[in-house]
């Protein structure tokens, strides 16, 4: 059986970027939990974000979920530092996936994953700053 991944998808699925341990003392002013209702597993965001300015300065994340959802993560991770959370909110999976170059049509789902979770972990920043994301044309 022909390997399905792509080395991409094998590169940050490997050496995951911006995982978040706990015996790291990672300071962070935002984060969000997302979960996946097709499987069960589930994805955590942290986010510091400059308050003057709105740019995502440093971010991690930890998961259960798959290879597929390590690999999607990480990638994002990598993407969102130094945007800003209204450039950051607008990430699609189907970005995700491209800067993978692919991934097995049955994993889509997976990319979802960190995508939801970074949504949250947005929001919980608004929400403690007084920011309607919505309405924001930034
Ligand atoms: Fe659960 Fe991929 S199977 S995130």
């Amino acid at each position: 059986m022909e390997w399905v991944y792509t080395d991409e998808v094998k590169d940050h699925f490997i050496n995951p970027r911006n995982v978040f341990l706990d015996e790291e003392k990672f300071v962070y002013n935002a984060s969000g939990k997302s979960g996946n209702i097709k499987c069960g597993d589930e994805m955590a965001f942290y986010l510091f974000v400059d308050d003057s300015t709105k740019v995502i300065k440093d971010c991690r994340w930890k998961t259960y979920g798959c290879a597929s959802a390590i690999a999607s993560t990480s990638v994002l991770s990598e993407k969102i530092k130094g945007m800003t959370i209204y450039d950051a909110y607008k990430i699609t999976p189907k970005e995700i996936v491209d800067t993978l170059k692919g991934l097995p049509a049955h994993k889509i789902h997976c990319s979802v994953l960190g995508d939801d979770a970074l949504r949250v972990a947005i929001d919980d920043y608004c929400s403690k700053n007084g920011i309607n994301i919505k309405t924001q044309k930034k």
